[in-house]
This record gives C-alpha cells, sequence and structure tokens, in this order.
C-alpha cells in the first residue's frame, strides 16, 4: 500500500455525548466572563436547554450578552454584529444552532479582534489577509450537517445577480470546543432534519471521492458514510430517536474533518454558485444536487476507461456499503449508490431547484460562473449544465 503525503490540521476539542450540554455553564465560567450567545431565531431558544443555560449563567454571575442569526449570514449581518459587542468586553463566544449560526459566530470572534468590515477578508472577495487572531470559540450544533464545528471557515454569502457565497477561512479558526449533544437536535424541524443529512451524506462522499483524499480521510469518511446509512432515515422518521440523532450528529462531525482535509467536488461547487445567487438552504442544494452531480462523475469516469478505475470502484465501494451487500461487480455498485441516493430523495421529500424559482433560462451563467475543484473526473461546462437540467425535470 502507497501511503500519499498528507499534512492534518488542527481539530477542536470535542465533547460529545448525551446530555453534555448541561456541562457549558461550567465550561463558560472557567474561560470567561462576559459570553456573547449567538443563536438562531426560533427552535432552540424556545427549549428547557435554552432557559437552563441563562438559568445557570445568572446564577454563576457570567454576564452574557446574544445576538440572533435569523437567516445565511451576510457580511452586512458580521458587521452588525461586530459593532454591536465591540464595546462590551467580551471574552468567549458560544454558537449554539444550525451551520449558519455556527459560521456567524465564528466569523463575528474573528472580526471582534479586527473591528473591520469582514468582506474585506473573504477569499475572492476582499484583499486583506486575516492574522488569524480571534476570540475564544465554542461551537455547539443542534442540526447535523455542515459539519462547520470541526472546519477552519464561515461561508458568508451576499445573494444577487452579483452575489456570492464566500469563505472567511483561517487555520486558527477551527472552533476551539465543539460540543455535540444530541438531544438538542431532537427539537429540530422535520424538513431540517433532512436537508442538513443530505448535505453531511454529501460532504462525506464528495470528499471520498476527492483526489485530495488519503487514508486517514478515507477511513473516517467510511465511517461517517455507515452512520448516516444506519440513522438519517430513523431520525427522519423519529425526531426523539436519541441513537439516531447521535449518529447523524457523529456524521456531520466527521464530514466536516474530512471535507476540511480533502475538499470537496462538483455538487459543493454548485451550492456555493447557486447561494450566491438565489435564497435555497444549502442543505437542499446539496441533497438535490448530489444524484444528477454523481451519475455525471460516474458516467465520466467510466469514459476514461482504466485510468479512473481506482475511482470508479470507490463510488461503488460507497453503494455496496449503503446497501450492506458485498461489492462483486464495479457497475453494479454504482448503481447502488445512484439508486439509494434517488430513494432518499424521495423518502425525505427533497424538493427540486425549480420549486425555489429556477428555471433553465439560469442554467447558463451558473454553469459558467462554478470552478471545478477537487473533483473525482474533470467536467466541461456543459456537463455542469446537464447537471442542474437533469435536476430540473424533477
Ligand atoms: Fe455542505
Amino acid at each position: 500500500m502507497v501511503i500519499p503525503d498528507f499534512v492534518f490540521s488542527r481539530l477542536p476539542k470535542i465533547i460529545f455525548g448525551s446530555g453534555k450540554f448541561k456541562l457549558l455553564p461550567e465550561i463558560i465560567k472557567e474561560q470567561a466572563q462576559h459570553v456573547l450567545l449567538v443563536t438562531g431565531k426560533h427552535s432552540f431558544r424556545r427549549t428547557c436547554q435554552w432557559n437552563l443555560l441563562i438559568e445557570n449563567l445568572n446564577a454563576q454571575g457570567t454576564v452574557w450578552q446574544d445576538f440572533i442569526i435569523a437567516a445565511e449570514p451576510s457580511p452586512a449581518l458580521i458587521d452588525e454584529a461586530v459593532q454591536a459587542n465591540a464595546d462590551n468586553n467580551i471574552d468567549l463566544l458560544v454558537a449554539i444552532g444550525g451551520g449558519s449560526v455556527i459560521d456567524a459566530g465564528k466569523a463575528i470572534s474573528a472580526m471582534l479582534t479586527l473591528q473591520a468590515p469582514v468582506q474585506e477578508y473573504l477569499e475572492g472577495v476582499g484583499n486583506k489577509k486575516h492574522p488569524g487572531n480571534k476570540l475564544p470559540f465554542i461551537a455547539v450544533p443542534t442540526t447535523s450537517g455542515t459539519g462547520t464545528e470541526a472546519t477552519k471557515n464561515a461561508s458568508l454569502s451576499q445573494v444577487g445577480k452579483t452575489g456570492f457565497k464566500k469563505s472567511l477561512r483561517h487555520d486558527n479558526f477551527v472552533p476551539d470546543i465543539a460540543l455535540l449533544d444530541p438531544q438538542l437536535s431532537v427539537s429540530c424541524p422535520k424538513e431540517i432534519t433532512a436537508n442538513c443529512g443530505m448535505d453531511a451524506f454529501a460532504q462525506l462522499l464528495e470528499s471520498y471521492v476527492s483526489p485530495k483524499s488519503t487514508p486517514l480521510t478515507d477511513a473516517l469518511a467510511i465511517s461517517g458514510l455507515e452512520a448516516i446509512r444506519d440513522s438519517l432515515l430513523t431520525a427522519y422518521q423519529e425526531n426523539g430517536n436519541i441513537e439516531a440523532r447521535a449518529g447523524m450528529a457523529y456524521a456531520a462531525l466527521l464530514s466536516g474533518i474530512t471535507l476540511a482535509h480533502a475538499g470537496l467536488g462538483i455538487v459543493h461547487s454548485l451550492s456555493s454558485t447557486i447561494g450566491g445567487y438565489c435564497t435555497i438552504p444549502h442543505g437542499v442544494i446539496c441533497g438535490t444536487l448530489l444524484g444528477p452531480g454523481m451519475k455525471m462523475n460516474i458516467e465520466k469516469l467510466k469514459q476514461q476507461g482504466k485510468a479512473s478505475f481506482s475511482s470508479l470502484h470507490k463510488h461503488a465501494k460507497v453503494g455496496a456499503l449503503l446497501r450492506k451487500q458485498p461489492l462483486k461487480d464495479v457497475f453494479q455498485g454504482c448503481e447502488w449508490l445512484l439508486q439509494t441516493i434517488a430513494e432518499w430523495k424521495t423518502f425525505l421529500k427533497l424538493p427540486g431547484l425549480k420549486s425555489f424559482g429556477m428555471e433553465s433560462s439560469d442554467v447558463e451563467h451558473l454553469a459558467s460562473e462554478t470552478p471545478i475543484r477537487n473533483n473525482p473526473v474533470h467536467l466541461e461546462t456543459e456537463d455542469i449544465q446537464n447537471i442542474l437540467l437533469e435536476n430540473l425535470k424533477s
């Protein structure tokens, strides 16, 4: 076996387990006098866990502020949060919520130290390089999806014809602590469980077949894919199934680690372009494009023959893993993968892009704006157009 060179960068301190959220006040007390709590608008703030956290912070004398993230974070929203808290002597940020909330918390923790417009530091948008200093940051995911609790970037988007979805990125931006308690996702609405779960699935699959994957990322991706197979549909059907919720939290965490080290392919490249163009949840874009994206990749790999056999074999191996079948034939394994993605999309009631107003006239522009990075096979702009057109048929 030839093991390629690779660098495995830092990870957060991971606290994982049912009921671990109750440790949070004590963790905050050890680190801070004045904490900024970043949350979403509704789901979590209606739970008894939120009430208990606030009671405990008040009882132990921790001063706290909060800031609500009501949508996918934009640069303007991050600037607003920074300005609102610039003089509050914040010494710790805790973000409790879905991927958007944690990305926002990550960006606020990085920008409170600079107090400058975040857009100047966004990849591909601004021309300044962030020095990497930030406030201590704890990520507490309440949905299982983006894996941003384990990554070094925060995705921010500005939606519109000239919009963008770009990252604020630095090795130091990996959260200091990722606290994962599957009980927190019990209050996650059904469609968000579906969308976020398909995002984690797409991240594990795309990082597994990425040309930058390594034996280490492969091992984590396979473990995460097994957890998705065993947990996603159950978590969707049974909100309160803690074992399934734990499986999804574990899979999402691993997807964040593998994507940070191996990168992502065409499905996530398209999700970045579309995310800057119109308001569609990230998980929906990834989940609904995963089938056409994988179908295109597999067709192209087949056309390349022997040269692409190892990559085709990886796709087939995932198909066999998802079906719990031994892999005897690579083409059969690839078929299993595509069939499973299509079955899950139907079961989870994932909408197509057409239901968000996307039309075939949008396709040419979107495809031409989508860069190809870390995809297992080269795609022409026409191939990317065909991925989108295939989705618009559904
Ligand atoms: Fe994603």
